[in-house]
């Protein structure tokens, strides 16, 4: 198999194919996400939500990230991983950044590391990919920056945020970024983002002008249902279906059904 790297991603812009990237946390789904074709996963600090029960994604730690992407990384054989730095990991120099990167790297096996923001973790950034360690960044809703948002809706929708945001994402490719993560921004400032950046920006409530497209795994997958923001398209109703079967499970095993002759020793 032909394994998918940061010149992969970045060819695939150059020739205008999507990238298509979703997150796992998991041996399981993640080679089930691997065989179905998936170019990148992302091992993200959503965890903290969908895995842990958190209302945000500021409790996660480091050693609970390695854990779910070194798990992710024994699934796949083609897929490029990169995995979330989680909030306190990196914020506070570069010399702490860089020793989460590396924790990451060396514990995991995976091929890539993320963080949020912009000219606020420059100096992160550029001291990562100078260890050469592939970087990606994180604009406009950042899930970790929640409590100085207030809200979860729509971001750089105002002149001056929007500014920051194009300045901020230069800054990113120059500091040696392989791609960014747009989260929750209005699609024309996606699109004028993306197509003055030469990396690929990877969207999430960003339109349809993005290079690529991420979804958490359990929204496309119907795993959640609380969750059905605008942005989102579900593949499936998994929930649904889980309980259903399970369902039948408690029934069978109730009524004395299961097991049966041919399913016992
Ligand atoms: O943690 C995550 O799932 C993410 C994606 C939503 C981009 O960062
Ligand atoms: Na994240």
């Amino acid at each position: 198999v032909k394994k998918i790297t940061t010149h992969t991603l970045q060819k695939m812009k150059s020739v205008g194919e999507k990238i298509s990237m979703i997150t796992a946390y998991d041996f399981s789904f993640a080679r089930i996400f691997d065989e179905a074709g998936i170019d990148v996963i992302l091992v993200g600090d959503s965890a903290s939500n969908v895995m842990a029960g958190h209302e945000t994604t500021l409790p996660i730690t480091l050693d609970q990230m390695i854990y779910h992407a070194s798990s992710v990384i024994r699934g796949i054989n083609r897929c490029f991983v990169v995995v979330d730095l989680p909030f306190g990991t990196y914020q506070a120099n570069s010399k702490e950044a860089l020793a989460s990167a590396i924790r990451i790297m060396k514990e995991t096996g995976a091929h890539a590391v993320k963080l949020e923001g912009g000219e606020e973790v420059l100096e992160s950034v550029k001291r990562i990919v100078a260890a050469g360690i592939p970087v990606m960044g994180h604009l406009g809703l950042t899930p970790q920056s929640i409590y100085k948002f207030g809200t979860y809706t729509v971001r750089a929708r105002e002149e001056a945020e929007a500014n920051k945001l194009r300045n901020d994402a230069k800054l990113l490719e120059e500091a040696g970024c392989f791609g960014v993560v747009l989260e929750k921004i209005p699609a024309a400032l996606a699109k004028e983002v993306s197509e003055s950046l030469v990396i690929p920006t990877i969207g999430i409530g960003a339109g349809m002008h993005c290079d690529g497209q991420v979804l958490v795994m359990h929204d496309l997958l119907g795993i959640n249902t609380e969750f059905k923001p605008r942005f989102l398209r579900q593949y499936l109703n998994l929930y649904e279906q889980i309980v259903g079967a399970v369902k039948n499970y408690v029934h069978d095993v109730k009524a004395k059904d299961f097991p049966n002759d041919k399913e016992q020793y």
